[in-house]
């Protein structure tokens, strides 16, 4: 069932959250074939957490049931990374790999250039690695540009929200909610491990032509409540709230379990 907040974001409630990662995982690959479909290509943009994972690993369950979609088409970036040496299982890369981009790329067409991880700290600090996606994302851009010359066109947006109200790497208390111009930023603090991240910025988030906040589990009905709450009545705060002030140009859906609408 799809209710309506009043502040017109779509809410998709799940008796838990494996049925909210199968739901989910049939919705993305519906909007990917639309939009490769409808434009040639698509581009999403993974979120790292459990349920974002999640999802990914249900789509792979997947892909035999829907061997229709071109991945060759299909381009995956990432929302925020975890600044971490290559490899290093913490980051959101290596789970969404092990999850289900392995398999697409071994089984189902999708090129590995297709597949853009923000840079490991081998390389670089947080910064560096920022500027280097940057320039990464501006060059996938359309020549008819979308919503940002500075960026793809994002068909979906997932995000997990932490129970803080973290979107991506864009914590409470930190600059990155309230950053502008710029797509990507460094992150250093942040209070969920490890100190050191990479993220999209809100300005980059909002180009998004469909925003999906995927959140499960108890300890996120408070942070739920209060965004929900935030951009029903038109206070959001991105201070207070970093989730309140991401909206998709097409749509903003939460899939929730009951847990966190409770
Ligand atoms: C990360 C994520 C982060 C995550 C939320 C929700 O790198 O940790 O990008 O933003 O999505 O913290 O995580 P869960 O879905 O695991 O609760």
């Amino acid at each position: 069932m799809i209710t309506t907040d009043p502040g017109g974001d779509f809410v998709r409630v799940y008796g838990n959250r494996e049925a909210l990662c199968r739901a989910a995982a049939r919705e993305l690959l519906r909007v990917l074939e639309e939009a490769v479909s409808g434009r040639g290509s698509a581009s999403a943009v993974l979120t790292g957490g459990g349920t974002g994972t999640g999802i990914l690993a249900a789509l792979a369950g997947l892909l035999e049931e829907e061997p229709a979609l071109d991945w060759s088409r299909v381009h995956l970036w990432w929302g925020d990374e975890r600044h971490l040496a290559a490899g290093d299982p913490e980051r959101n890369e290596v789970q969404a790999a092990a999850a289900l981009i392995d398999t697409l790329v071994a089984a189902h067409g999708m090129p590995a250039g297709n597949v853009h991880p923000m840079p490991a700290s081998d390389g670089a600090g947080p910064e560096r690695a920022a500027a280097q996606y940057a320039a990464e994302l501006a060059r996938h851009a359309p020549v008819d540009p979308g919503p940002d010359p500075r960026l793809p066109v994002f068909d979906v947006v997932m995000l997990g929200v932490g129970p803080d109200s973290h979107v991506a790497s864009l914590f409470p208390g930190l600059p990155g909610p309230e950053t502008r111009g710029r797509t990507v930023i460094g992150v250093q603090d942040s209070p969920k491990p490890p100190p050191q991240r990479v993220s999209l910025t809100v300005e980059a988030l909002n180009t998004a032509r469909r925003l999906w906040f995927v959140v499960a589990g108890l300890d996120k009905q408070e942070a739920v409540s209060a965004v929900r709450g935030a951009r029903n009545a038109k206070t959001t705060d991105a201070a207070r709230w970093p989730a309140s002030v991401v909206s998709g140009g097409m749509a903003t859906t939460w899939w929730l379990d009951g847990a966190a609408a409770r």
